[in-house]
């Protein structure tokens, strides 16, 4: 099931999408699951696998921005505006959409998220496929995302996928940001890889707020959820006191997202499992998946997390901390 992402691999994932079958190919983002956009049977097939109901939209990837009126109609100047400034990138526009795409790729909705990826290995397949690639990340519903192939294969192995493209790790590690082009105002559906500060930028007006019920299935409040139990502090001093007192009601416990260079050093306990580093706020996205599977491998009750500073791409890791965090339904 595993391929390296040579050409005649390339090829044959390309000739299985066009077949109606699935693959999994690596984004800069996370790995997504993919399936041509406008074969019903075939977007069926992720919602299976992934075991996501059927009215949570997907995005369509696009090898270029110069498909967008294609796929997208009333394409208006800020849509014109962000794709300019950041596609290919992780940046997913929710337009109109065009008839030609499967209703069952937009969950029956008459928007869709439209991105061009920007990782050699999504570009290439796309590009070798006259339709959108219909592509949410290739976990299981309401789970971790995978930012590596074995971890899509951890997730999906024994599945009807028909081939996993090597990419390599992600360079990004949390998924796209959504911004939602259809109403009075650019609305943020989902805080990701792209910064809200780099988009009002381009905007020149801040972005809005969503209302209503939740759009995106990454908008629920318990998502992107390891096994273990997830509870977040906001200093590295609190994370010091909750390790002690959790560990002294005999609890296992692993910490997150302290002592990362230029932090200062925090005393943890000898006996909390420490995860690797992850840096910076862009370390601390790109690894923060990863660390939430090694959590779960390390066998402990409880991840303490540190949450980063609400900028940047801080306010992607911790909008997917606290979704670790929620209630679990
Ligand atoms: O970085 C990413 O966006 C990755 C990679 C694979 O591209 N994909 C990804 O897909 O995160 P997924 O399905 O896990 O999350 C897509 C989100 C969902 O929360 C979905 O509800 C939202 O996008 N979405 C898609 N189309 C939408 C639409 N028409 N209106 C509102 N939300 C939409
Ligand atoms: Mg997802």
């Amino acid at each position: 099931m595993l391929c390296t992402a040579g050409p005649s691999a390339l090829d044959s994932a390309a000739a299985a999408l066009r077949e109606g079958r699935l693959v999994a190919f690596p984004t800069e983002t996370v790995y997504g699951l993919g399936a041509d956009a406008t074969n019903a049977e075939a977007v069926a097939r992720i919602f299976a696998v992934k075991g996501r109901p059927t009215g949570h939209p997907l995005i369509a990837h696009l090898a270029d921005a110069s498909e967008l009126d294609r796929w997208a109609l009333d394409v208006g100047e800020d849509a014109r505006r962000l794709a300019d400034a950041f596609w290919p990138g992780p940046l997913t526009l929710v337009l109109r959409r065009a008839p030609q795409l499967s209703p069952a790729t937009t969950g029956g909705r008459d928007t869709v998220g439209l991105r061009v990826p920007d990782h050699p290995v999504a570009r290439a397949l796309l590009e070798r496929c006259a339709f959108p690639v219909a592509a949410p990340s290739a976990n299981r519903f309401g789970r971790v995302s995978p930012t590596t192939a074995a971890d899509v294969l951890a997730e999906l192995g024994g599945t009807e996928v028909a081939c996993v493209l090597d990419g390599g790790a992600c360079r990004i590690g949390v998924e796209s940001t959504i911004v939602e082009l259809v109403g009075e105002a650019p609305t943020l559906l989902r805080p990701g890889g792209v910064p809200a500060e780099a988009i009002e930028a381009v905007l020149g007006r801040p972005l809005a707020a969503p209302t209503g019920p939740a759009r995106a299935s990454g908008m629920l409040a318990s998502h992107y959820a390891p096994t273990v139990a997830v509870e977040l502090v906001d200093t590295a001093d609190a994370l010091g006191v909750r390790a002690r007192a959790l560990l002294a009601q005999g609890r296992r416990v692993a910490v997150l997202g302290a002592g990362g260079a230029g932090e200062p050093a925090v005393t943890v306990p000898a006996d909390a499992v420490r995860l690797g580093d992850v840096g910076d706020t862009e370390g601390y996205a790109r690894l923060l998946y990863r660390r939430l599977r090694e959590a779960d491998d390390s066998g402990v009750d409880v991840l303490l997390a540190v949450l980063p500073a609400p900028s940047g791409l801080g306010r992607a890791v911790r909008d997917r901390l606290h979704k670790a965090a929620a209630p679990r339904p």
